[in-house]
C-alpha cells in the first residue's frame, strides 16, 4: 500500500520528460513509472510537469537579527510556495553564523517552523579558522561559506594568508562570494557627487570579480581544496574557471536567475536600488555572454541569492541602500521562463542544475532525483499557462520581487515534501515540516 500515488504528470528528470506515475511510502519514493498499486492518498497531475524539489544552496533568511526582513518560516514559506523544497542558508546573520552555538540557535529556531528542508553554513572569519574543521561536520551544515570580499553583514576573509589556511583546514567545498575586497575598498573613492544605482557596476566593476576568482582558482590549486563559486556575473571570469578545470582544479559554480533576467543600465532605469545586488547586474554583453554559458553547460548549480532587504530600506538613496533582492519563490518558474523562451536550456537541464547537481556537490543524503529510494520531494508545475508575478503570490516578508509585473510560465502549484502534500493548488497544507538536511560525507570530491 503506497501512502501517496501522484499520476498522470510528465516527469523531469535530467535524462528527459515522461509521462509517468510517481509512488510514494515513507517519505520515499518507490516506484516512478506506470504504477498501479492502490494507495491511501491520490494526486492527479494531468497536465502538470513534476520536477524534482528545488535544492536552492544559496538564501538568505535574516533570523537571527534581522527579522524584520525575514525569518526562517516566512523565507522557508516563500521557498514551498515556489517549488523550493531545501534551502540553504548563508551565515551573514547577526551574529554571524560562526560557531557551534549559533549554528545550534538556527537549528533550534528552525525546528518546528521551516516549511522546506534546511541546512545552515558556517561562515568562515579570521577568529574561527582553527574551529573550521570541527565546525564544517556538524550535523545541519553544508559547510564552510567565505565573503572574500564585503557584502551585507561584516563577514569577510580578505586576504590570500587567510583564505589559504580556511582551505588547508577544511575538507569540504567551500561556496565563495568571490569579490576583491583591496579593490572594493579602492573603488569606494570613485563615486560621484549625486550617486544613483547606476553606479554600483561601475564600483563593484567587472575587474572586482575577475580578481577574486582568479586568486581563489590559484588558492584551490595549491591547495587542492574545492570550491564553488557563487553568483557568477561576468564574461571574464568564464575563461578562467574553465582554464583552471582542464588544469585539474576542482571547482563548480553557480549562476543566479537574476543575473540572466536583468541587464545594466535597462534595470537601474526601471527598479533603481532595487536591482543593487552584489556581485551586480551588469551589461548585456555580460548576460548574454552567461546565456551562452550556460547553453554549454558551464554552470553546476542554479541558486537564488535571495537577499531580501525591506523597501524602507530600499528606499535610502544609492549608496545606503542595502545590496540583494529575494528571489527563493521564483527561481524555478525564472528558469523554465528562460528555458522556453530563450531556448539555451530545457527542462532536464532545470532538473539537473536545482536538484541533482546541489545534491551531488554537497553530498546531501537522499535527495536530488526523482528515482527510488530518494526523498519524495516534488515541485509540480503548470507549463501551459502564463502568468503575471503579482505582490499578492509573494511570501517573502520584504514583500517585493524585481520580477512583479513580469510575465511567467511555470507557476508552481503543488510541492511534495517528504511524500507529503505540502502545498496544493497553491495553498499551503498543515503545519510547517521542514526537516535538517543530511549529508553523506564520502569522497571530498563528488563532482
Ligand atoms: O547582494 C547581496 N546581498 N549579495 C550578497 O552576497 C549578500 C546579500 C545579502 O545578504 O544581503
Amino acid at each position: 500500500m503506497l501512502d501517496l500515488l501522484i499520476h498522470g504528470g510528465k516527469i523531469v528528470t535530467p535524462d528527459g520528460v515522461a509521462r509517468g506515475d510517481i509512488g510514494i511510502r515513507d517519505g520515499q519514493i518507490v516506484a516512478v513509472g506506470e504504477v498501479n498499486d492502490p494507495a491511501s492518498e491520490t494526486l492527479d497531475a494531468t497536465g502538470l510537469h513534476i520536477f524534482p524539489g528545488v535544492i536552492d544552496t544559496q538564501v538568505h533568511f535574516r533570523e537571527p537579527g534581522m527579522e524584520h526582513k525575514e525569518d526562517i518560516e516566512s523565507g522557508t514559506r516563500a521557498a514551498l510556495h515556489g517549488g523550493v523544497t531545501t534551502i540553504f542558508e548563508m551565515p551573514n546573520t547577526n551574529p554571524a553564523t560562526t560557531t557551534a552555538e549559533a549554528l545550534q540557535d538556527k537549528l533550534n529556531r528552525a525546528a518546528g517552523r521551516a516549511w522546506v528542508d534546511y541546512a545552515f553554513f558556517v561562515g568562515a572569519a579570521t577568529d574561527n579558522i582553527d574551529q573550521l574543521a570541527e565546525l564544517e561536520v556538524l550535523p545541519g551544515t553544508p559547510g564552510v561559506k567565505i565573503f572574500v570580499g564585503s557584502s551585507t553583514g561584516s563577514l569577510l576573509v580578505p586576504d590570500d594568508d587567510h583564505i589559504r589556511r580556511v582551505f588547508e583546514a577544511t575538507r569540504y567545498r567551500t561556496p565563495i562570494h568571490s569579490e576583491d575586497h583591496p579593490r572594493l575598498e579602492e573603488r569606494k573613492a570613485l563615486i560621484s557627487e549625486h550617486p544613483t544605482a547606476h553606479e554600483h557596476p561601475f564600483l563593484r566593476d567587472v575587474e572586482c570579480a575577475r580578481l577574486a576568482t582568479e586568486r581563489v582558482l590559484k588558492l584551490s590549486a595549491e591547495t587542492g581544496h574545492p570550491i564553488h563559486i557563487l553568483h557568477l556575473s561576468t564574461a571574464d571570469e568564464l575563461p578562467l574557471i574553465a582554464a583552471a578545470k582542464r588544469e585539474g582544479v576542482d571547482v563548480t559554480t553557480e549562476i543566479t536567475p537574476q543575473h540572466l533576467w536583468f541587464s545594466a543600465p535597462d534595470c537601474y532605469d526601471r527598479l533603481g536600488t532595487y536591482a543593487q545586488m552584489n556581485p551586480p547586474l551588469r551589461s548585456n554583453y555580460h548576460r548574454l555572454e552567461l546565456m551562452q554559458a550556460l547553453g554549454h553547460g558551464f554552470f553546476d548549480v542554479i541558486g537564488s541569492d535571495h537577499a531580501p532587504h525591506t523597501r524602507e530600506e530600499k528606499d535610502h538613496p544609492y549608496p545606503k541602500s542595502p545590496s540583494g533582492m529575494p528571489g527563493v519563490q521564483t527561481l524555478l518558474p525564472v528558469m523554465i521562463t528562460i528555458a522556453l523562451r530563450d531556448k539555451v536550456i530545457d527542462l532536464p537541464t532545470i532538473a539537473k542544475m536545482t536538484s541533482m547537481r546541489p545534491a551531488q556537490i554537497y553530498g546531501i543524503r537522499d535527495k536530488g532525483l526523482i528515482a527510488p529510494g530518494y526523498d519524495a520531494d516534488l515541485a509540480i508545475v503548470d507549463l501551459d499557462h502564463d502568468w503575471v508575478v503579482e505582490a499578492s503570490w509573494l511570501q517573502s516578508k520584504c514583500g517585493w520581487s524585481p520580477y512583479t509585473g513580469e510575465t511567467l510560465k511555470g507557476k508552481p502549484v503543488h510541492t511534495i515534501l517528504r511524500g507529503r502534500v505540502a502545498l496544493r493548488d497553491g495553498e499551503r497544507q498543515g503545519a510547517a515540516s521542514g526537516q535538517v538536511v543530511e549529508f553523506d560525507r564520502g569522497p571530498v570530491s563528488a563532482v
